[in-house]
């Protein structure tokens, strides 16, 4: 992978993504959201948008209950993998900042990955303008304090090798049930569920999962860096990290997700 590959979907600064170690060893960012498809609640005969679909495994799980589903992401090798697994669904390599599609959809839906878009406003506003009257917003991604632990081991890490310049790279956008409640009714949605939820999750790889995950999520922080020193800041990391996030052999992240439902209501201004 290169240094400034990095994680999830609509992620428009790093989207040289390994779909396929993604698949293998990521997959619980897919698992997951197994019961958000339940908020979801897709019909038959529905048009659904999967936002930031990575390889299509849930968005494939939509299409089991009848409906017609289009999946949108920003990684070509994500797009090309969901393609190869799933032939029969459309999938096109787009982004949640520029959504090009004509047609109009009763849900959007996108799990963990709006996380990866420092624009929010503008993600609401197409997935407003591609949902029907009265459709409906289905999401969920890192929200308030998502991930805090890991986020404070690389910057401090960056700090004590003379890096501080690099924790401006943070790729994320982790807002607050208020923050993002407030955004959407500005947009003329209309709110009807919202929490935030603790998440841990183990790591896979048991000694390596941080190492691992940082170089599938985090390597933009490193960006600019060389790479001997890198392993340096990632060790640092590790070690600052175990008392809190090591347990039994086993890495778990500190994941705190927002969830949301949200209906697409008219517009004062129109
Ligand atoms: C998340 O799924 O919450 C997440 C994954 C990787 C990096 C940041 C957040």
């Amino acid at each position: 992978m290169e240094n400034n590959t990095t994680n999830n979907f609509p992620n428009r600064a790093f989207n040289q993504w390994d779909a396929q170690l993604y698949d293998r060893k990521h997959s619980f960012v897919s698992n997951l959201a197994i019961d958000l498809l339940e908020l979801l609640s897709p019909q038959s005969g529905e048009k659904i948008l999967d936002l930031g679909c990575g390889t299509g495994h849930l968005t494939y799980k939509i299409t089991t209950k009848g409906a017609k589903v289009v999946g949108i992401d920003n990684a070509p090798t994500m797009i090309e993998q969901a393609n190869r697994c799933y032939p029969d669904i459309k999938f096109l390599v787009g982004d949640g900042v520029n959504i090009d599609l004509k047609e109009t959809f009763d849900a959007v839906f996108s799990n963990a990955a709006l996380h990866w878009i420092k624009e929010p406003r503008e993600v609401i506003r197409n997935i407003w303008r591609v949902l029907k009257p009265g459709g409906r917003f289905v999401t969920e991604f890192g929200g308030k304090g998502n991930i805090q632990t890991i986020i404070s081991g690389i910057y401090e890490a960056l700090d004590a090798s003379g890096y501080s310049d690099n924790k401006q790279l943070n790729p994320w956008y982790f807002p607050s049930v208020g923050e993002y409640a407030t955004l959407l009714e500005s947009e003329g949605f209309l709110l009807t569920f919202a929490t935030l939820l603790e998440r841990p999750t183990k790591l896979e790889y048991g000694e390596s999962g941080l190492r691992n995950w940082i170089k599938m999520f985090a390597t933009c922080f490193l960006e600019g860096i060389p790479g001997k020193k890198q392993d340096t800041i990632i060790n640092d990391i590790e070690n600052r990290l175990r008392p809190h996030l090591y347990q039994k052999g086993k890495w778990t992240a500190d994941y705190k997700r927002i969830r949301i439902m949200a209906f697409k209501e008219g517009k004062l201004n129109q």
